[in-house]
């Protein structure tokens, strides 16, 4: 935490629109030096990026509607750019940090990010959008606490760990760039880790954490990895499900938990066990040959090291969609909802619009692309949002590209950026139908959407009548397992230009994603914030005159 600047937390001072975050509610502000630097989780050393020399980067420990200002230095030689992968960045698709509203970090350069985490709670990460950083660091943990008058529905915990998992590759980022740009497959990933490293289980492992005996710790987990889904677990005690992307859950034990690629989830963890240590173990999941990786947990003296009995991972994918149906959302625990008005008895309101994304893995000139519903999305050279704002979208992309039903065969593949034009207010189903015989992980930016079936086969509108109407989880990321699919229900209250990608991230640089646009029908800053003042510009905006700004 040495070089991290947190300057404590104080009240705003109004300054018009320079900051575009909301006044009145506490600032907390961080200084990120990105640097390359040595990393070897696997024991083998690889050039990654470390933040204020992390890795994985810090934490950020926020609260209900704080204002977090984080001042990003590029000290790499190469463009850099980092999403806060759950943060609905209500107004400000300006702050999301993606390549489609955002100009990335030239290197020797800083840029200053200003977002508020507003009416969200619950565990979040940060990573790498640029190249392929995210394979090296540049990743960490991000919470956001309940405020003080908000009752949460569980006891504090004796303390709050933060876990980040993920597959590894023993190769640098620009290897496995130049892999998948010469149009190859990444491959298998070398093996897995726990927050940049393995227990080595001889005797001499530093602990992650400590626990004190007969206490209870709040563990936030996420997947930070490229492509593998891993399964979680603790040896020898059960986790108490808590939250998963911003929702408090239906409060289960779980013996072990599958976190696909992009998810979180915080459990609750008693100490009620023979004071020793205990691993936690990740394994990988649906790969051909498993990989695991263990980390110590201390209980404050106790006795002895780890038992060598490590408790197994779960067999075939089944497994994984029967856990994914136990998760409930807890209608009756108070918690800041996004959209409370609009979401809460989601099953009430009128589908306006079905789509279906399809993904398809195809050959474009006898390289490897992934594709939805016909089109791979190439990266544009100016972000989406900067053209749409100055009004030259029709120099870089042309608006529903795609057509929401996917053909039944697709035959030739487009490159180009897939933009869907969105109606404000309306409310939408989201149909990911996976052809494939890989399990897909989809994201999407500014919202939280309710999940509310994945299933076996192909979708069909009756299909609907299994959908779960009441207490889907509200969340961010949801996985869709091979020659199946997923809904989701989507209130489109947020106006901007928002990223929906696959998570598995060969994928997402191969082209499994686009974006949605959501304009405020009034150019009103009550829908959406105006153009920060220091935004970047670049491409064919760089130069350019402003656009007026939006009324109030
Ligand atoms: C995180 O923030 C909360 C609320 O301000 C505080 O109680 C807690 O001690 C902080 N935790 C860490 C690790 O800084
Ligand atoms: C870069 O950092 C300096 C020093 O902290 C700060 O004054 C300046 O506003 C930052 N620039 C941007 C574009 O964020
Ligand atoms: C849901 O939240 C309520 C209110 O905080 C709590 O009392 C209850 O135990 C929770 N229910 C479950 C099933 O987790
Ligand atoms: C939803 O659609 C049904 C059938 O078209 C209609 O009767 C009902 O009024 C609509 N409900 C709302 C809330 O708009
Ligand atoms: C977006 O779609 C709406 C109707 O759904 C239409 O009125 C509007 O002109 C479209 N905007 C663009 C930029 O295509
Ligand atoms: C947009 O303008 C219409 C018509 O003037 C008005 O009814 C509506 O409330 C406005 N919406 C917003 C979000 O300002």
């Amino acid at each position: 935490m040495d070089r991290i600047k947190l300057i404590s937390m104080f009240l705003c001072v109004c300054v018009g629109s320079m900051f575009m975050v909301e006044c009145g509610d506490p600032y907390i502000f961080f200084e990120w030096h990105v640097t390359y630097g040595t990393v070897s989780p696997l024991g083998v050393p690889v050039k990654g990026i470390l933040i204020n020399n992390e890795f994985p980067g810090p934490n950020i420990n926020s609260t209900t509607n704080n204002n977090v200002v984080v001042n990003v230095f590029n000290n790499l030689d190469e463009p850099f750019l980092i999403t806060w992968h759950g943060i609905q960045q209500r107004k400000n698709s300006w702050q999301d940090g993606v390549l489609g509203t955002n100009c990335p970090i030239p290197p020797g350069t800083n840029y200053t990010y200003h977002f508020q985490v507003k009416d969200q709670i619950g565990s979040y990460m940060y990573y790498p959008v640029t190249s392929m950083h995210k394979a090296v660091g540049g990743f960490g943990g991000l919470r956001i606490n309940s405020r003080a008058m908000i009752p949460v529905p569980y006891d504090p915990p004796a303390d709050d760990y933060t876990l980040m998992i993920g597959d590894w590759f023993n190769k640098g980022h620009t290897e496995l760039k130049k892999i998948l740009d010469s149009g190859r497959n990444l491959g298998r990933a070398d093996g897995v880790h726990i927050n940049g490293k393995v227990a080595k289980g001889d005797g001499k492992d530093e602990p992650l954490f400590s626990m004190e005996a007969g206490k209870t710790y709040r563990y936030r987990i996420c997947n930070a990895g490229l492509k593998t889904s891993l399964n979680f677990r603790f040896q020898g005690h059960t986790m108490k499900l808590v939250e998963m992307e911003g929702s408090h859950t239906v409060q289960n034990d779980y013996e072990s938990l599958d976190v696909h690629v992009g998810q979180c989830y915080t459990v609750l963890v008693t100490a009620d066990k023979e004071p020793r240590d205990y691993y936690v173990v990740v394994s990988s999941r649906f790969t051909k040959r498993e990989s695991t990786a263990m980390g110590i947990i201390r209980y404050m003296n106790g006795k002895g090291g780890p038992s060598s009995d490590i408790p197994k991972p779960p067999i075939g994918w089944a497994w994984s969609l029967n856990q994914f149906r136990t998760f409930r959302w807890n209608l009756t625990a108070s918690a800041a909802r996004p959209n409370p008005q609009g979401s809460y008895k989601y099953g009430g309101i009128n589908i306006t619009r079905t789509i279906t994304l399809a993904n398809t893995a195809e050959k474009v000139d006898g390289k490897l692309r992934y594709a939805i519903n016909g089109v791979s999305f190439v990266e544009p050279t100016t972000p989406l949002k900067l053209v749409e704002y100055y009004g030259v979208a029709d120099k870089v992309f042309k608006y529903n590209n795609i057509p929401d039903e996917p053909p039944a065969e697709i035959s030739k593949v487009a490159l180009e950026s897939i933009v869907l034009n969105m109606t404000h207010k309306s409310f939408v189903e989201i149909i990911f139908e996976n052809r494939e015989t890989a399990l897909q992980s989809w994201h999407v930016d500014g919202y939280a959407f309710f999940a509310v079936a994945v299933e076996i086969g192909k979708w069909s509108p009756e299909k609907r009548m299994n959908y779960n109407l009441l207490d889907a989880v509200s969340r961010h990321t949801i996985q869709v397992f091979p020659h199946s699919w997923a809904a989701i229900l989507i209130s489109l209250d947020n106006c901007g230009m928002w990223n929906i990608r696959s998570e598995i991230w060969d994928r997402h640089y191969l082209g499994q994603q686009l974006y949605i646009s959501l304009l405020s029908p009034n150019r009103s800053v009550r829908d959406e914030y105006n153009l920060p003042d220091d935004v970047m510009t670049c491409g064919v905006v760089e130069g350019m005159p402003r656009p007026p700004p939006f009324s109030s």
